[in-house]
């Protein structure tokens, strides 16, 4: 890689419409993904739902057909996600669960941790369990959801424990969006983190989604951001980049793929200056091409990735490229 670190995208694989392994696309985002990234992420199939359907029932069959391939390509894969509340994500045995709900949810960490043991460099461990700002909380900080109704933020303590106990060397990480932007979300993944750390709960570092936009959030309260979790001797990770433009352009116009440009290049640039490179856990592009954006929706165009609809390279690549280097 240019960086030195892992530079990353997310994936469809499995059951997916445009896996990359075997689809009609998939010679085509092979070709684009193979010379630009070193690191992968599954966009779906790695998540509990998908995993975990039934509480004695784990189906690693795609998962594994997944990493192999990565693996054979000479791609390392980020795990995404253990934990996530949203509904069409939680297996249905675990809403309503009547026996002991820590000692299930111990089990679920436990035996996919241990599946993967040295098949993945990261998990994410718990995914958006802080509350957005003038949410209802939790503990202060934690949105309400089946795991911090049932357990408090014991839920992500005990998941970042139990996972490091049963592999020494994976990167154990809190991923969530919104939490570059300085403002009350910000200030509550600072007291998660911080008291985890007072609790000696083993997180190795934080993800930050990055679902920005063409002008949201400005790029000073990103970079403190950022900085904020590297002072804490911490690894950060952009784990799921999109610069979504529809809230200003209604056509990907020269100019609008010259801001955008320009947008990626400062983004970069601002974890390169806030993040030492110890720190670097990397950065992961949320998608490999426009047409298949989960923001980009029928009625509501959006043109958010690196490559366009014919898998052609945007400028922003270069800006991307560019911020690399250094350049
Ligand atoms: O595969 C089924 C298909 O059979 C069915 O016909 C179709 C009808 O809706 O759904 C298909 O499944 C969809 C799945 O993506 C596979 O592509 C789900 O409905 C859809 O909800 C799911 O969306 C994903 C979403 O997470 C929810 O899991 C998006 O692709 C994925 O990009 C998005 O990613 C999330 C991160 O995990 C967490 N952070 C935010 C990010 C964006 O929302």
């Amino acid at each position: 890689s240019l960086a030195g670190f892992p530079v990353g995208v997310a994936v469809n694989a499995g059951f997916e419409n445009n896996s990359i392994i075997n689809s009609g696309s998939s010679a085509q985002q092979q070709a684009v993904v193979f010379p630009n990234f070193n690191q992968m992420t599954a966009g779906n199939i790695m998540k509990m739902g998908y995993l975990h359907p039934q509480e004695n029932t784990f189906t690693f069959d795609q998962a594994d057909q997944f990493i192999s391939f990565a693996n054979a390509n000479g791609i390392e894969v980020h795990g995404h996600t253990l934990i996530w509340h949203a509904d069409y994500q939680v297996p249905s045995f675990m809403t309503n669960y009547s026996g002991d709900f820590a000692a299930m949810l111990k089990n679920h960490v436990q035996t996919i941790v241990g599946h993967f043991q040295g098949r993945v460099v990261s998990w994410d461990v718990v995914n958006e369990a802080l509350a957005d700002d003038g949410q209802a909380t939790v503990d202060n900080i934690l949105c309400s959801t089946l795991f911090s109704q049932r357990m408090g933020h014991d839920f992500i303590d005990q998941s970042f424990i139990n996972a490091r106990a049963i592999d020494p060397q994976v990167d154990l990480f809190y991923n969530d969006y919104n939490i570059e932007a300085g403002g009350q979300k910000t200030a509550n993944l600072l007291a998660l983190v911080d008291g985890m750390r007072s609790r000696s709960v083993p997180i190795t570092g934080v993800g930050f989604q990055m679902h920005v936009t063409i002008d949201w959030p400005n790029i000073t309260a990103i970079e403190s951001s950022l900085k904020a979790i590297a002072d804490r001797g911490l690894k950060v990770k952009i784990s799921e980049l999109d610069v979504s433009m529809k809230s200003a352009y209604t056509s990907f116009t020269p100019e609008a793929a010259s801001r955008q440009q320009q947008r990626y290049h400062e983004i970069i640039a601002a974890y390169l200056r806030a993040v030492p490179p110890a720190q670097r856990a990397g950065i992961t592009v949320w998608g490999v091409w426009d047409a298949d954006s989960w923001i980009n929706q029928p009625g509501s165009p959006d043109w958010p990735l690196l490559f366009d609809a014919n898998f052609q390279a945007k400028p922003a690549l270069q800006g991307f490229k560019d911020a690399l280097v250094g350049n």
